[in-house]
């Protein structure tokens, strides 16, 4: 199972756990798989990659459990300097899939493999500062499912869009033929546009969490690019 059997339709929007409220959240998580979000992102951050220490396997595990049940899976996303390390606790704590920066990728074809011992689909992400066309030749060296573009500079949610995203999702829309995931500042107001540059894999955490109702906040976006 990868990607191509989670992506219904041509777009998924995924809420990011990092953003929900800790104290509730297997209720947000049960009223969004209601709602019929399948595609759960969880952020790992390990404090040297990014500043911050995220969320890991303690709470993946915890949760893991009712997402298979209700046929959704959990998207990974590792903001940390070795990836490999972490790969076989996410895989046995219920990761469907991972994606690692290529900033911390020396052989993406060998993480990737390693990636893929441990039965997880493989996606590869690119911050701000690199090139559309270094994360390209990274994801066909991985052979990688899907490529994120950070629109922020990853490590906390509820930051501002960066508008050259936009361009840069353009550009690696010409150089890539796997879905494009997108990452930072994802709301209503944007969601359409990153649509049209070739996004289709939309990342939501405060945009959803933030909301009154996340479970209606998700609908709102998954409409807009539906
Ligand atoms: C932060 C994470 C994001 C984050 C997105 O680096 O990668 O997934 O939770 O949060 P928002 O949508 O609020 O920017
Ligand atoms: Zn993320």
């Amino acid at each position: 199972m990868g990607w191509s059997d989670w992506i219904r339709g041509d777009t998924e929007v995924e809420p990011s756990l990092y953003a929900a409220d800790f104290r509730r959240l297997g209720e947000q998580i049960d009223s969004l798989l209601v709602a019929g979000c399948r595609v759960f992102h969880f952020d790992c951050g390990d404090g040297h990659f990014v500043p911050p220490v995220t969320i890991g396997p303690v709470v993946l595990r915890s949760i893991a459990p009712s997402i298979h049940e209700a046929g959704g899976v959990l998207d990974c996303h590792l903001m940390v300097d070795d990836p490999v390390h972490h790969f076989e606790e996410f895989a046995a704590s219920g990761a469907d899939s991972v994606t690692f920066h290529v900033e911390v990728a020396d052989d993406p074809a060998a993480i990737a493999d390693r990636a893929r011992a441990h039965g997880l689909a493989v996606g590869v992400v690119f911050n701000p500062e690199t090139s559309p066309e270094r994360a390209a030749e990274a994801a066909a060296s991985a052979a990688a499912e899907i490529v994120l573009c950070m629109s922020i500079h990853p490590g906390y949610s509820g930051q501002a869009f960066m508008p050259e995203a936009l361009g840069r999702i353009e550009t690696l829309a010409g150089l890539v033929d796997v879905p494009i995931q997108v990452d930072g500042g994802v709301g209503r107001d944007n969601v359409e546009t990153l649509h049209a540059a070739g996004a289709s894999l939309f990342i939501a955490g405060s945009a959803i969490f933030g909301a009154p109702d996340p479970a209606e906040a998700y609908r709102g976006l998954a409409a807009a690019v539906a």
